[in-house]
């Protein structure tokens, strides 16, 4: 199994946001999560095009954006243009979730299905094999800095299972809540993607960073 860290923009100070983009990138994040909130389908509003557009220049990582947006199927092209290689949308977003998931393979991007802590995997249930990621939000969406919801890990266990069973080779993400002090029993129920917002930037992301990227080596070897 391999694990990559998802350092979330979110939580970055956005007067020095290039230089702590570097620091990530340097230490050896693989990816940055970017969390693009509507106001709608969450309460805040963070930010779109323009400042993706803008931090696609400052690094070549991997751009893991996780969509907090009603009927995101409106700006998968948008999405693409900017530079995401996965897009991440919401089931409970997407009235009509299959089209979006080929919409997103379509334009040549890796498809991600994030589901809410209240939302059962059962709704994942038609579209699995069809995805590379399922996003387990370990946190209500929309804020960062929350506590981790200990009951998700029923959740990321119960779908590790599932993906086995069914053969298949698709990742899990969790996001919200994940420090080094939480990581370890997520890391094991199964997931193997972690986006990190306020336990990565703040103090010494790079160091943050190192961390993580240690965590992860115990249980690559
Ligand atoms: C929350 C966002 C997260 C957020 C995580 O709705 O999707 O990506 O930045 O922040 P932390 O790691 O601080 O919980
Ligand atoms: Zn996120």
């Amino acid at each position: 199994m391999y694990y990559k860290l998802a350092p979330s923009v979110l939580a970055a100070d956005f007067t020095k946001l290039g230089e702590e983009l570097r620091a990530v990138d340097e230490a050896g994040a693989q990816y940055i999560h970017l969390d693009v909130m509507d106001g709608a389908f969450v309460p805040s509003i963070s930010f779109g095009m323009p400042v993706l557009a803008g931090i696609r220049e400052a690094t070549d990582r991997v751009f893991d954006v996780h969509m907090m947006v009603e009927e995101p199927g409106r700006y998968v092209e948008d999405m693409r243009r900017c530079g995401a290689d996965i897009l991440t949308v919401h089931a409970e977003a997407c009235t009509h979730l299959d089209r979006v998931v080929n919409q997103i393979k379509e334009g040549g991007m890796r498809v991600g299905v994030a589901l809410n802590p209240a939302t059962p995997i059962s709704a994942l249930d038609c579209i699995l094999g069809n995805v590379d990621m399922v996003l387990i939000m370990t946190v209500n969406p929309g804020f960062g800095g929350q506590r981790f919801i200990p009951y998700t890990l029923d959740k990321i266990r119960s779908l590790r299972r599932r993906i086995e069973e069914q053969g298949l080779s698709v990742d899990i993400e969790v996001d919200g809540g994940i420090s080094p002090a939480t990581v370890r029993p997520v890391l094991e129920a199964g997931a193997n993607v972690f986006v990190a917002g306020s336990a990565v930037f703040g103090q010494d992301p790079a160091a943050r960073t190192r961390e993580f990227l240690e965590i992860f080596k115990e249980y690559e070897r």
